[in-house]
This record gives structure tokens, sequence and C-alpha cells, in this order.
């Protein structure tokens, strides 16, 4: 076993904790200008932009710059933008406040601001070197887990491109669950479902390891016993599946996803389909995959999960059961027929999937060209029903 990965120096997870941003600047010695990225709605309507920048003012901040042009899949061009924002103002450091799209726009202006050039050009297979201003990284959703990641996802004409490099990583990850009482009930599904694809993907990536796999079980145990009641408001239970989601982007921190996120990347450029709702019509087909070319590590996923059992099929069954029972309960679509994507769609997912290398190819087992088309084939029909 070995690995190598960063954490963010601080982690704070605590109900009402967005109040110690001044601690936590004052902790990590930062000062200086700021700047705030955010999106254009939920920070203002919810009042945590005004809290957030009179908080910043009280820690001492000189100048606050807001910058909230984040939009649901962050584009190169806003990143590029925010960038040469922040080298003009002479930024020290980023806030970084809503779902995984704010947190990897911040990722992408702190390098672009300290490296220059554009965010496409620190596009995988290249890796970030270079130091970057430091992130103080607020989620607002229960499923990316960019705030303990090394990863930004940026869609850059029709593709998904990572931006990858442990300087990425937040300096400080502050995580209060009081955000999430404004969470919509169907965003919640979805960047659950995100998280979830991030633990059992986890799992079957050549990285995984000790450390990976009980963050992964941990994180999936935590999300099927909780999902429901977060769905319908219980905030404890949505605190528990902010913990998840942090604890599975630990996971893929120190290994990654594999074979849904680049199946799911296409339907969500294409189709406008939310990256969990994308992920969740391809992670029954992982589980199938899995069992036939995976079969040992299924069993060991499921023992870890409690379900012990040495037949692989009995543990697909229960894995499968339990996805489709929190499937059900969103009232999520359960096939690509069911959102609308044509048949006729069929060569170019497989295309689109298999030109993700990195996801294909870091699974365990590697998925070739019939083993896609077999998963695109029955996600077209639903493996929920
Ligand atoms: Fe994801």
């Amino acid at each position: 076993m070995g690995f190598l990965g960063a954490l963010p120096r601080l982690l704070l997870f605590e109900r009402g904790g967005v109040e110690k941003l001044p601690d936590i600047i004052s902790e990590l010695g930062l000062g200086g200008s700021c700047m705030l990225v955010t999106g254009r709605k939920f920070a203002r309507s919810s009042g945590y932009l005004d809290k957030l920048r009179g908080l910043l003012e009280s820690a001492g901040v000189s100048k606050v710059i807001i910058f909230d042009r984040v939009e649901p899949n962050p584009s190169a061009g806003i990143i590029d933008d925010g960038g040469r924002i922040a080298a003009e103002h002479g930024i020290d450091f980023l806030v970084g406040f809503g779902g995984g799209s704010a947190l990897d726009t911040a990722k992408g202006i702190a390098v672009v601001a300290t490296g220059g050039g554009s965010i496409t050009n620190y596009f995988y297979p290249v890796e970030v070197k270079h130091s970057t201003l430091p992130i103080i990284a607020i989620p607002t959703t229960c499923g990316t887990g960019s705030e303990v990641t090394k990863y930004a996802v940026i869609s850059h004409g029709c593709r998904k491109d990572v931006v990858l490099g442990n300087g990425l990583v937040p300096i400080a990850a502050m995580l209060d669950a009081e955000v999430l009482r404004y969470l919509p009930k169907e965003v919640l599904a979805h960047t659950a479902f995100d998280a979830l694809s991030h633990a059992i993907e986890s799992y079957f990536h050549v990285r995984s390891n000790e450390l990976t796999q009980m963050f992964s079980a941990e994180a999936m145990r935590t999300i099927l016993e909780n999902f429901m009641q977060a769905y319908d408001g219980d905030l404890d239970r949505r605190e528990k599946l902010l913990y998840a989601s942090m604890v599975a982007g630990l996971a893929i921190n120190f290994s990654g996803a594999v074979v849904v996120h680049g199946l799911g990347y296409y339907l969500t450029e294409k189709y406008n389909v939310p990256h969990g709702l994308a992920n969740a019509l391809f992670l029954p087909q992982l589980i199938e995959y899995s069992l036939e070319k995976m079969p040992g590590k299924l069993t060991m996923l499921c023992s870890k999960l409690g379900m012990a059992s040495d037949d692989p099929y009995a543990c697909a069954r229960m894995i499968l059961q339990k996805l489709d029972e929190l499937h059900r309960y969103a009232g999520l679509p359960s096939s690509l027929c069911e959102i609308g994507v044509p048949e006729t769609e069929l060569e170019k997912l497989v295309d689109e999937g298999l030109s993700y290398r990195r996801n294909i190819e870091s699974c365990i087992v590697p998925p070739n060209r019939e083993d896609v088309e077999r998963m695109v084939r029955s996600a077209f029909k639903g493996a929920y029903a």
C-alpha cells in the first residue's frame, strides 16, 4: 500500500460554524485582499453574502472583491475572467461559497491568478505544480466533496476537463449544515448521488487502498442510512450527508472517479443533466460490471457495509436494491430514455465515455468498448426499474 495526497490544513465541521470565519482567517495567518467566489442568487437571497462580507471585514481583511458569476458547470471563460480580476486586484486569498461549481471556480481562479494564461493551459494531463492562492471552501450542497479535493472540473467546448494538483486542495474547509436548510430537495438528491458515486467509484479505482476503502464504506453507509429523511428536510440527517460527501471527497482525493463520471459528463454538457443525476443513471451499471469483472472487490465492499455475504450476486442485489430505494424515493428519472436522450445517441455516448481515458483506465479492470456499450444500452432502459 502507498499513497500521497494533500488535505486541508483546517477542517471545521460545526452547525453555525460559518461565524468562525474570522478565527479561521486569523489562525491561518491570512489577510489583505480577499475574493469571495459565489453564484448570483443563493448567497444574496439567503443573506449569506452580506454575512460573509461582514465576517471578512471583522477579520481585518482590507478589501473584499465579490465575484458572483459562478454558473453550474463553470466555463473556462468565466474562470479566466476571475483569474485576471484576482491578479489585477492583488488578491491574497479566496473564499468559495456554494456548490461544487463555486468551489471549482475558486480553485480555477486561484490557479490562473498565480500562474497566468488561461485555465485551459492547466487541463489534465498537465498537473498544477505552482503555488496557488489559498482558498477557504464553504460548501452549500452535500455532493462534490470539492472542499477537500485536489480537483476542479471545468466545462470547455462540450467537454468536462479536469484541473488537478495538490495545491488546489483548499487550505481550510468549513462545513456548516445550517446552509443546507435552504437546499431544494431535488438538488439534495442529485448531489447525494454524486457523493455516492464518488464513494463507489473510488472503491473500484486502481489507487483504492485501505484508507480510501474506509472512506468509501463510511460515506456509502452514511448516505444509505440518512438519504430519505434528509430528502424530507430533516436538518440533522442533511448534516450527515454533508459529512458523507466530505468523506467521499477524501476517498476520491486519494484515488479518483472511474467510468460512471466519464459516462455522465456528456449528458451534462449536451443535455444539461445535473452532474449527480447523470452519475445516478450509470451507477447500477458499475455495480453490474463489478459483479462480472471484479466480484472479489464487490463482496469486500459489501462486507465493509455490513451486508456480509460471500456471494457476489447477493451483494450486487443488495446494493442495487438500496440504490433503487433511494432513487425511487426521490422520484429521479431512471433511464436515459426518460430524460429524453434519443437512442441514436448510443454510439456517441460510448465514444464520449471512452474518451475520458483517465476515468476508464483507472478502473481496476478497465472496461473495453463492448463493456461500455453494454453499460450505455442498459442505462437507456434503466437498471432501476
Ligand atoms: Fe462528481
